[in-house]
């Protein structure tokens, strides 16, 4: 691959261990896709910061990096971790935990990755342009940015986002190149989509059939920025599809043509996956916000609980600067009244719920049903918010 004169620097160690073992983390997936080159990014996007999911190994390999004195060279942003930085013993998050996820924040910090665990920062002030390269990992993160905002970007692992970060690069490969984001699969949509439920069984739909490839997705009415995010949630769970084309709403989606292959998607298609995930009529716990929730969602829910409260203990999770709003208006003081604590930082899926007793989860995200179940073995209710409170 060929590098620059600088990244050779970085590379033969001449800014430090870490950016070397950055710069090699970044060679070696390089090489492996074939990439020409490197190309300079804006944002970096990290994602593997819970405890839960990365353990003793991923902590000390974090902690090493940051002890090696190395910093990020462009705007870094880290998703959720495994608990509310704040608030984690109202969650009942155990003592152990807490104190091994504060490492990894630390760690992070100190390396100057900026401290809002959050799966949605384009929500929040992290917004790249249209046609800018950026390094993000969380999928559905990636799906966003791809899709709606037309920036560009791979799904990173947490390691080479990180390795992005410091260097401030990432191989030139994938979707940062304009012919491979071309869409090879179509969807039309023959039903009304009504709620983030919908949008994201829709997506879910979408990955078990589109064999990884990207879909153009037409016939949607009408929609929303929440629920182009849950849509994109969905596919990424099931099928590992980065990005979609959306008529009317992908920006580059007029610069390809459209597939000629046409799979027609009715309700049934959607409450056949519905029925298909479900698992339990019982559930424990209703956690809202996955992908986490806006000021929007948050304010229908305040409404929406004050008339009709829950009888089972219910998360809405989002991310610092949303539940900092609602914290100032005392709405988080009023919906702990009624079992309902807004989580910051974290999310169902990467806080150790297993560890806190939880065996059933009321859900209305197919990516949450998706790992719930398969990662954190929970029985799952899915359905909309009515359904499952
Ligand atoms: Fe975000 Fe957690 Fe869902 S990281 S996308 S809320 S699984």
């Amino acid at each position: 691959m060929y590098l620059t004169k600088e990244e050779e620097r970085m590379l033969n160690g001449e800014y430090g261990k870490g950016v070397e073992k950055a710069m090699r983390i970044l060679v070696t997936l390089g090489d492996i896709y074939n990439a020409e080159k490197m190309i300079p990014i804006s944002s970096a996007q990290i994602s593997g910061i819970s405890y839960k999911s990365i353990g003793d190994a991923g902590t000390e390999f974090l902690e090493d990096f940051a002890n090696s004195g190395v910093k990020v060279r462009v705007t870094a942003t880290m998703n959720p971790a495994g608990m509310d930085l704040e608030d984690w013993k109202k969650m009942g998050i155990p003592e152990d935990f807490a104190k091994n996820q504060l490492r990894i924040i630390n760690a992070l910090t100190k390396m100057g990755v900026i401290p809002i665990p959050s799966c949605t920062p384009y929500f929040h002030g992290f917004y790249p342009r249209f046609n800018e390269h950026v390094a993000w990992a969380e999928s559905s993160a990636v799906a966003f940015v791809n899709s709606v905002i037309g920036a560009r970007t791979n799904r990173e692992g947490g390691p080479s986002a990180l390795a992005a970060a410091i260097t401030g690069r990432t191989p030139y490969y994938g979707l940062h190149i304009k012919e491979n984001r071309a869409p090879k699969v179509a969807f039309k949509v023959n039903t009304n989509l009504v709620g983030i439920l919908d949008f994201s069984l829709l997506g879910y739909f979408i990955g078990l059939t589109a064999k990884k490839e990207i879909p153009f997705i037409y016939g949607v009415k009408e929609v929303s920025a929440e629920e182009l995010r849950s849509l994109g949630a969905g596919m990424a769970s099931s099928g590992g599809i980065p990005m979609f084309h959306m008529d009317n709403i992908t920006p580059e989606s007029k610069d390809f043509e459209v597939p000629g292959e046409v799979i027609e998607v009715e309700s049934k298609e959607l409450e056949d996956v519905r029925e298909k995930i479900t698992t339990s009529e019982d559930v424990d716990l209703v956690a809202l916000g996955c992908p986490h929730l806006t000021i929007k969602e948050i304010m229908n829910y305040y409404n929406f609980f004050k008339s009709h409260p829950p009888k089972h203990k219910v998360w809405l999770c989002t991310s610092r600067p949303v539940k900092e709003f609602f914290k100032n208006q005392g709405i988080v003081t009023e919906l702990e009244k009624l079992n309902v604590l807004v989580v910051a930082d974290t999310c169902m899926v990467v806080a150790p719920l297993e560890e806190m007793g939880i065996k059933s989860i009321g859900l209305d995200s197919t990516k949450a049903a998706h790992y719930s179940r398969n990662l954190s073995k929970l029985k799952v209710k899915l359905g909309k918010l009515e359904e499952i409170i």
